[in-house]
């Protein structure tokens, strides 16, 4: 419909749910140009994106201070050990603050009211690099590794054996926007988060897709062409790391389970990957995009960036 087509672009980039299909599309365009001429440009000089990091991060931060340096700005990490973030000030304060001197602020954080927190004080643009709710840079990430490899996501099935967290709910907000119908399979107690759940059904009813919820990971993986999966204990969890293995026994992907799949089918984890949750057959495995996804980290977080701080 028009009326969304046209909607200007949200200063915040906080989660996929804000975007509709075009500027979602755009912002995966730029990646994959920016990917193909190995960009280096002088776009972004003199801005500085001051990353906040409460917990621990090896492709946002790389791919995110690499990116910006090579958009011609820089990056400024800082971990929540070294700078009063929530600790010795309010996150309301540093954000004021913080907003005087960088251009944009990106910030992994637990609770996603603190990422929205910020994204209300500050007066630059807020990037959310992972909160307990949502990763949506890592959504962007896979649907220009899917586009890649498969030319178009449009009529595709996406699949999802696993948590339903965090790397989950921007993925499936994301398949009705692409034109891709998604199927998700979670043991019991561990499905993604409702509110989630309803905005991608109204998303695909929309958007001519399906959504479907399983407990079954055979099920779910019924001729999916893309087939993802995440660690079982994510960061803020560990506490309730055993009861979980044992709770999402029958959940690690393997080629057994993905006999079930589309023969042409390709495998994607946003790292960090342990053991448990798909085996070293299926994730070295020919079929595995791991490392293109991991690399798409970078060019599209560029296109975020570039976005976000554009001159106007
Ligand atoms: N996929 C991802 O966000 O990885 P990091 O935790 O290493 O940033
Ligand atoms: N679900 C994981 C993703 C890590 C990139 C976590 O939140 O720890």
């Amino acid at each position: 419909h028009a009326a969304s087509m046209s909607t200007s672009f949200p200063k915040h980039f906080l989660s996929t749910d804000q975007l509709n299909a075009e500027q979602f599309q755009g912002l995966l365009d730029t990646a994959a140009a920016f990917k193909k001429a190995k960009i280096n440009t002088d776009l972004l000089v003199g801005e500085t994106l001051l990353m906040i990091f409460q917990k621990r991060s090896t492709r946002t931060r790389i791919s995110t201070e690499i990116g910006m340096q090579r958009l011609g700005g820089r990056a400024l990490f800082l971990s929540s050990d070294d700078i009063q973030l929530g600790v010795n000030e309010s996150l309301k304060d540093s954000a004021h603050v913080m907003s005087r001197f960088g251009s944009a602020l990106l910030a992994r954080v637990y609770g996603h009211s603190s990422v929205m927190e910020l994204a209300k004080e500050a007066s630059v643009p807020v990037i959310n690099a992972l909160s307990d709710k949502y990763h949506p840079l890592q959504a962007l990430a896979d649907y220009l590794t899917i586009q890649e490899h498969f030319g178009s996501a449009k009529g595709l099935t996406m699949c999802w054996v696993g948590d339903g967290n965090n790397v989950l709910h921007d993925y499936m907000l994301a398949a009705p926007l692409v034109g891709a119908n998604i199927r998700i399979a979670t043991p019991d107690g561990y499905g993604p988060a409702p509110d989630v759940v309803v905005k991608a059904q109204k998303l695909a009813k929309a958007a001519g897709t399906s959504v479907f919820l399983t407990s079954d990971p055979v099920e779910a993986v019924k001729g999916a062409n893309v087939i993802a999966t995440d660690t079982w204990v994510s960061m803020g969890q560990e506490e309730e790391s055993k009861k979980r293995v044992d709770d999402f026994d029958g959940y690690q992907v393997t080629n057994k389970m993905l006999e079930h799949a589309a023969s042409d089918h390709i495998f994607l984890h946003c790292l960090p990957r342990h053991k448990e949750e798909v085996d070293d057959e299926v994730f070295y495995g020919k079929r595995s995009k791991v490392w293109d996804e991991a690399e798409n980290r970078m060019w599209t977080v560029m296109a975020v960036l570039a976005k976000l701080l554009e001159k106007k």
